[in-house]
């Protein structure tokens, strides 16, 4: 069966590739979606990234990819090695949920045709589970953007006349998905999520906690009734949707050291919580996080610590350069 939450015994997973990893020429999805908390244009680099970036990042996926299949899961690799923006983050790029694969409508018009990169790995399925593949249509002209979120987090990138998000906006338990409503994310994508997927799913939009990219390093689930929470985003289980507030919390501890490249930062020091479950028992964490691995371990859960050195460089660190395909459900 495929994936449906983030902490069944995994099978199948996608790791991604920092292989032709660049910052594509500024345009107003790139401008509003990314870099809305930055004033001056002139200080975002665009390009390729630092060489020593690409080899390093490629150095810990393969550590990470060989540590996977000593487990015996199944490792997939992108297809194609001549991304527009990058194929580090498949997370962004895709959802799965049990019968149903979105190719995510992303907001980035340099993102549009990513899934391309990840489709192997689903052909090759379709002869042995039943799923179908959604792929949205999304326009991406200028109106989906709103300029006036630069320099303003209360103001979101995206408008709502078309259903836009990564999929990295996206946490899955079963039958109930929360969906980050950011500047990754509107809430017209929430609506049609609902719509796609149907009744047997419940979509809870969680509004009004955290303006940027991506709901994983806000909440973490490690299994049903666990999950680490972000402090300096959310100050009570309150604000969440109904579903979490019965939920146990690890709140995440001050994250240990995080480098980043210089001039190159996709993200903030809590990548430290993007962490990945092998199962219930097991999940991976950045090497540095050394306190947090202490208080998932007091859940009488593992963690393996692994390096992963540009997860800040390149926005992403475990849970971001995965998607899981195949988990056991009981
Ligand atoms: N954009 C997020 C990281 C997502 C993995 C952050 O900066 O916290």
């Amino acid at each position: 069966m495929l994936s449906k939450n983030e902490w069944d015994p995994l099978k199948h997973v996608i790791v991604g590739s920092a292989t032709g990893a660049q910052i594509p020429k500024l345009d107003i999805s790139l401008r509003t979606v990314n870099y809305s908390h930055v004033k001056d244009d002139k200080t975002i680099v665009t390009g390729s990234y630092p060489d020593l970036v690409i080899r390093e990042a490629n150095e810990d996926l393969e550590k990470l990819s060989s540590f996977l299949i000593s487990l015996g899961i199944t490792v997939d690799r992108p297809s194609l090695h001549d991304p527009e923006y990058y194929h580090y983050c498949p997370r962004d790029t895709v959802c799965v949920f049990e019968n149903t694969i979105i190719n995510a409508p992303m907001p980035l018009r340099a993102r549009a045709g990513e899934y391309r990169a990840f489709a192997r790995t689903f052909e090759n399925l379709q002869s042995t589970e039943n799923f179908n593949i959604l792929t949205p249509v999304v326009q991406r002209n200028d109106s989906l953007y709103n300029q006036q979120c630069v320099g303003n987090k209360d103001i979101l990138a995206l408008t709502d006349v078309e259903p836009s998000f990564d999929a990295a906006n996206i946490i899955r338990a079963n039958d109930d998905i929360f969906y980050l409503v950011s500047n990754s994310g509107n809430l017209a994508g929430a609506r049609w999520l609902q719509e796609v997927l149907g009744s047997s799913y419940r979509v809870w939009p969680v509004e009004n906690l955290y303006s940027y990219m991506h709901i994983d390093s806000t909440i973490s689930f490690l299994k049903e009734g666990l999950m680490v929470l972000n402090p300096s985003r959310i100050k009570d289980k309150s604000v969440l949707p109904k579903p979490l507030q019965s939920w146990d919390v690890i709140w995440a501890p001050d994250p240990g050291d995080i480098w980043h490249y210089p001039n190159y930062c996709n993200s903030s020091k809590w990548v430290s919580m993007n962490i990945f479950s092998v199962s219930p028992e097991l999940v991976l964490v950045e090497e540095n996080q050394v306190e947090l691995a202490k208080l998932i371990n007091q859940h009488k859960i593992e963690t393996k610590l692994l390096p992963i050195r540009h997860a800040r460089t390149l926005g992403g660190s475990f849970h971001c350069v995965t998607v899981d395909v195949k988990r056991t459900h009981c």
